[in-house]
């Protein structure tokens, strides 16, 4: 079993991005540790990342009966893409939206997703913690489904 972890824009500069906001771990640092958690836990993590909203929808659609569930930062896309939450939609993976940060603490554009409404769930404010947060999300739906 398999989940794909998915960054939007801009996420390729975390580590040096408005590291008070964002942490002091790189992407690559980010990918490594997820990876190496769900592989004690005998499952598989694909990572991608792209600045360009079209590659994002592409990556969902390739996901579809590929991967028990996506786990996505979309970035700014969160607050403006329909064609992302679209392609959400039509797919038969679920997707937990994640954010490094406190989005409903910042300005008032960051607390409105596009995307949560066809989410399975969002999670926000715990740091990059929130990437395994979803990843355990899964695994325990997971077995929950097995019993
Ligand atoms: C973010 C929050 C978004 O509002 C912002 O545009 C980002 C990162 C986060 O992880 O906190 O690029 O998704």
């Amino acid at each position: 079993k398999r989940l794909l972890l998915l960054n939007g824009p801009n996420l390729n500069l975390l580590g040096t991005r408005e590291p008070d906001i964002y942490g002091q771990s790189g992407l690559e640092e980010i990918e490594r540790d997820l990876q190496a958690f769900l592989i004690e836990e005998g499952w598989d993590l694909i990572s991608f990342q792209s600045n360009h909203e079209g590659e994002l929808i592409d990556a969902i659609h390739q996901a579809n009966h590929q991967y028990e569930g996506i786990i996505f930062n979309p970035a700014a896309y969160t607050h403006t893409s329909v064609a992302l939450r679209d392609a959400i939609s039509a797919v038969n993976v679920p997707v937990i939206e994640v954010h490094i940060s406190n989005v409903h603490s910042r300005e008032a554009f960051r607390r409105e997703s596009l995307l949560a409404p066809v989410c399975w769930g969002q999670i926000a404010g715990l740091g990059t913690i929130g990437y395994k947060a979803a990843a355990l999300a899964f695994l325990e739906e997971d077995k929950r489904k097995d019993d």
